[in-house]
């Protein structure tokens, strides 16, 4: 069954995938899309429900997205966020001027009814951003909200099913942002509300079965969230004809690997292959301080050891991926981006390049469509182990870029140490929550201390804990004291060969989030 879509236009705001997240956890399915996208294609894609995106620019600049008006005659309700709430004004003959004073930030508004405003309080907070407001609306449009400084902070055209916001329903500093989103979705778009993960999870079942048929599939399993949810749905679909290939190079956390390896050998039921190959990396890696070097070693060394397993396994089948949705509009491959070419903002780590001499029947990527929370939400269903579902992010090149200098197999062993313990207390505490990450460092500093009657001369270890929205910035996290002081405490203690504790407290910048 194919779901009810909603599309959202991209004008090039930085709140788009936000647009589209919230429209999902409504539980409509919401795909973004180019505003260049022809209005033939649109009409063929068949929405229920348009948003316009926010986005940079002034419509009275030339040089700034337009859209033809033929997208306001097709029938389906449109709904225009800041930049897009300008645009569609101006589109249909109103007029947008520069503000006086910009509005920034969070702002009181006062509605005067109307369907978006359903259950909403005459008076609220939302969050505005702009420069420009709009001056007159076109004919047959009124006004429905408005703030001290924005005359149109909200307007309507029933007849038309057009709809605009000025402020961003989609961030949570607009207090009442959710219920303005689903009034629109399901009081003028008329939406069923048919996204949801258990269809999901039946209807990719089945699709990947009719793909697959009697073939077999391989997947790269690194035992981070979206390669955990992928062999989870594969091998709901199709069992024994999935094998999974996880590359152990002993730079996981402690106990990681064999705890992955249990999890899909014990809850799953498919062809594991754990391939350990701890000291060829330790063997490439010996002597080698430079933090880049090391990254590239390690890569190289794992897509070598990946490569060589999937040679052997032959190539006779699919290839399958844990690629999720972020990640093809991140590499220019979800329909996406308000200005075409700026579409490519990095080739994301989940889309392996393969080797020329390695080619398979086609590749699968059953998360392709799905946000973070999203794939988190079918793992829960799929009963993959919460460690896994809600494991923190953890570099690709693992406890690598946290050791500082050479890599040694007792650094390893003292640095996997201290972070459990670490993790450990975080986890106890109940403070996790609060946490986008946290973990140990191994910096190449030796101090001197003293243990009962002896002097002692060993390792430092550092700790880092911060919170983020997106890791683009970063904050040191304010652990209490109590808490810092046990993890403190129990690592002198119970890890051999670390005599002192450090906390990290520097942010990013200047910092970054790992330590190379
Ligand atoms: P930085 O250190 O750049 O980290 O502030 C931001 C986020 O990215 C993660 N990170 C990596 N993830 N491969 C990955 O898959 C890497 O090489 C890598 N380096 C950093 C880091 O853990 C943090 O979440």
């Amino acid at each position: 069954m194919k779901n009810q879509l909603c599309i959202v236009l991209d004008f090039g705001g930085q709140y788009n995938q936000l647009i589209a997240r919230r429209v999902r956890e409504c539980g409509v399915y919401c795909e973004i899309r180019n505003y260049r996208t022809p209005i033939e294609e649109i009409k063929k894609l068949n929405p229920s429900g348009i948003i316009f995106t926010g986005g940079p620019n002034s419509v009275y600049d030339e040089s700034s997205p337009h859209i033809s008006g033929e997208i306001f005659e097709l029938g389906i309700p449109v709904l225009g966020i800041c930049y897009g709430c300008q645009l569609i004004a101006y589109t249909l003959g109103g007029e947008v001027k520069s503000c006086e004073k910009s509005e920034y930030g969070k702002i009181s508004v006062t509605h005067s009814g109307g369907v978006l405003f359903k259950d909403v309080p005459q008076e609220s907070t939302v969050w505005m951003s702009h420069t420009d407001y709009i001056s007159r609306l076109p004919e047959g449009f009124e006004i429905t909200a408005k703030s001290a400084d924005c005359p149109c902070a909200s307007y309507q055209n029933t007849d038309k099913k057009l709809y605009a916001v000025q402020f961003h329903p989609e961030v949570t500093h607009t207090e009442f942002g959710k219920n303005i989103l689903r009034n629109f979705l399901y009081d003028v778009c008329n939406f069923k509300g048919d996204w949801v993960m258990d269809d999901f999870i039946e209807n990719t079942v089945k699709k990947l079965r009719e793909q697959i048929g009697d073939k077999k599939v391989i997947l790269g399993l690194s035992g981070g969230v979206d390669s955990s949810v992928c062999a989870g749905l594969l091998s709901r679909a199709v069992r024994k004809q999935l094998t999974c290939v996880f590359v152990d190079q002993g730079l996981m956390r402690k106990d990681e690997g064999d705890f992955v390896e249990q999890t899909f050998t014990k809850l799953f039921d498919m062809n594991f292959i754990r391939v350990n190959c701890k000291d060829k990396f330790l063997k490439a890696l010996k002597g080698v301080t430079d933090p880049e070097q090391k990254r590239k070693i390690i890569g190289t060394e794992f897509y070598s050891v990946f490569w060589e397993k999937i040679r052997q396994q032959g190539t006779d089948g699919f290839f399958a991926q844990g690629t999720i949705y972020p990640d093809r509009i991140e590499s220019g491959r979800g329909n996406i981006a308000g200005h075409g070419s700026t579409a490519v903002i990095k080739t994301h780590h989940n889309m392996v390049k393969m080797p020329d001499d390695i080619k398979f029947e086609g590749t699968i990527e059953p998360l392709g469509d799905l946000f973070k929370d999203e794939v988190r939400a079918v793992g829960e269903k799929l009963g993959i182990p919460r460690e896994l579902v809600w494991r923190q992010p953890f570099p690709g090149p693992g406890l690598g870029v946290r050791i500082i200098g050479e890599i040694t197999e007792e650094k390893i062993k003292i640095l996997q140490n201290a972070d459990a313990v670490f993790r450990d207390e975080i986890e106890k505490s109940g403070v996790a929550d609060s946490l986008k990450q946290y973990f140990a460092v191994l910096p190449d500093v030796r101090t001197v201390g003293v243990m009962g009657d002896h002097r002692t001369y060993d390792h430092l270890i550092a700790i880092r804990a911060v919170t983020t929205d997106d890791f683009m910035t970063a904050d040191w996290a304010k652990i209490p004291y109590d808490i810092l002081a046990r993890v403190s405490n129990r690592i002198c203690n119970e890890v051999e060969h670390v005599n002192r504790v450090v906390y990290d407290i520097t942010s990013k910048p200047p910092g970054t989030v790992e330590w190379e």
